[in-house]
């Protein structure tokens, strides 16, 4: 997929450089599963999202890398319930980006994208993120595409050693405009 900055494309083979240089600073995992990534484990990772490109029955998760100017500076996550019946038409989404590309809209750009492929070509009726609350910069790319706070969890989650509380964010595929953003007044919000 290409935005007006960036290309979505499959991890593959050669990415392994630009993806440990974000995956193993520590502020960078903080709030997302695992310890910072050595080179050895960002070789598996990238092997292993690689040849799942395609959402499949099997493999309901969809890795994407984020490429700005031929380098990859973050991947972002799709992850259906399933793939079969209504139930499974909910959708993760999820993010990761390179701290020095921070502040310019780039995430932003690539997770509206993400949104807008699971609505229009996944055929998603429900897309979510869940996050931690004091994550301030990941529940601002939510709600600057308009997904809606639902709900705050105290301490719902053990992360990382700790009891956390847990956000989430969601908008159906109702409420998902034609300029591939949520409308400005929900269906019955
Ligand atoms: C979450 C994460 C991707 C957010 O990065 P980010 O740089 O804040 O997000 P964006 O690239 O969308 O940039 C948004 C910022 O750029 C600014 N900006 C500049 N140009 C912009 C544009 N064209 N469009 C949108 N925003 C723009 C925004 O105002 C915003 O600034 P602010 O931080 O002052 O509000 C990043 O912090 C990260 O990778 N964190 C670690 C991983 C993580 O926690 N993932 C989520 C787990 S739940």
């Amino acid at each position: 997929m290409h935005t007006e900055r960036l290309v979505l494309r499959s991890l593959r083979p050669g990415d392994e450089a630009d993806v440990f240089a974000y995956r193993s600073i520590p502020e960078v995992v903080r709030y997302i599963p695992g310890a910072p990534k050595t080179r050895e484990q960002v070789a598996d990772l990238v092997a292993e999202r690689a040849t799942a490109g395609r959402l499949e029955p099997t493999s309901p998760i969809l890795t994407l890398a984020v490429e700005l100017d031929g380098r990859v500076v973050g991947d972002v996550l799709l992850h259906l319930d399933g793939l079969d019946g209504h139930d499974g038409r909910q959708a993760e989404v999820g993010w990761v980006f390179a701290p020095d590309v921070a502040g310019h809209g780039y995430a932003t750009e690539a997770a509206r994208a993400l949104v807008d492929a699971a609505f229009r070509e996944v055929g998603a009726h429900r897309v979510w993120a869940k996050l931690e609350p004091e994550n301030t910069p990941s529940s601002r790319i939510c709600e600057r595409l308009g997904m809606r706070h639902e709900a705050t969890f105290r301490q719902a989650s053990w992360f990382k050693e700790r009891w956390t509380d847990l956000a989430i964010y969601a908008v159906l595929a109702e409420e998902w405009g034609a300029s591939g953003q949520a409308s400005s007044r929900p269906v019955g919000g």
